[in-house]
């Protein structure tokens, strides 16, 4: 059986004057003592798309010495033709990353050029249906776009136009776990039977009332634990339970 650790991250906009540089260093510290197998980055790693932008998220990136990586793209790295440069510079934005046969990662691309909605298509929702159907014990996808509302995000607007078959195929498919960023929103759905997470910005001060930049670790061993750290603050422990 794998053990295995994740830490997820989000929305980390280099460009965006509101971008932190000491919530970035301090995040690189904390994540390469933590040492965790795969590092998860879901998505707004640039303001607007541009490429002094995808140059500087890359040097960044490239701190974290973390062996796998899962990096999908946000809306805003969409913009401007920056959907080529992700794919340029960052690499294929579905990524699969299988642990073992025991663990299956799943990162998608939910973003549509120059929009801020966010879409996973029929193609791909049936690509994941299949990929899912495989005998893992524990299944994961991690996508910019939240699939469902979360609390404290205004008024409702760009979670995946197609969230109600997304969400089907992922309560059919028995996922356990989706990630997802956005809307800056830190927040913990359990709906039926899966976890659906949600990460704030990472590193900028683009943050909603009260919730700090924080990024989420995730232990999947006998049971499976989440946990929310504070970049410059506590962590919170989210669920520690069984799968
Ligand atoms: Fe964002
Ligand atoms: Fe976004």
């Amino acid at each position: 059986m794998t053990n295995m650790k994740i830490v997820q991250i989000s929305d980390i906009h280099c460009g965006s004057s509101m971008f932190d540089e000491n919530l970035m260093k301090n995040t690189i510290t904390q994540v390469n003592q933590i040492d965790p197998d795969v590092l998860i980055l879901t998505g707004d790693l640039t303001m607007d798309g541009y490429h002094e932008e995808y140059r500087k998220a890359v040097s960044y990136i490239r701190k974290f010495k973390v062996k796998k990586k899962l990096i999908v793209p946000g809306n805003h790295d969409s913009r401007n033709v920056g959907w080529k440069l992700f794919e340029k510079m960052i690499g294929n934005p579905f990524k699969i990353i299988r642990m073992n046969k025991d663990i299956i990662i799943c990162g998608a691309d939910s973003t549509e050029p120059d929009l801020d909605d966010g879409q996973m298509g029929r193609y791909h929702t049936n690509k994941f249906r299949k990929i899912f159907a495989e005998d893992f014990r524990f299944k994961i996808l991690a996508m910019h776009h939240h699939v469902i509302s979360v609390p404290n995000s205004g008024r409702e607007m760009n979670i995946l136009r197609d969230a109600g078959d997304v969400l089907q195929m992922l309560v059919r498919s028995r996922v356990n776990l989706v990630l997802s960023g956005h809307k800056h929103m830190p927040h913990l759905w359990h709906f039926e039977g899966i976890k659906i997470l949600t990460s704030t910005t990472t590193t900028t001060r683009r943050i909603r009332g009260m919730y700090p930049p924080s990024y989420n670790i995730i232990t999947v061993g006998q049971h499976l634990k989440i946990e929310r750290k504070e970049v410059l603050g506590k962590k919170l422990m989210l669920y520690n339970g069984a799968f």
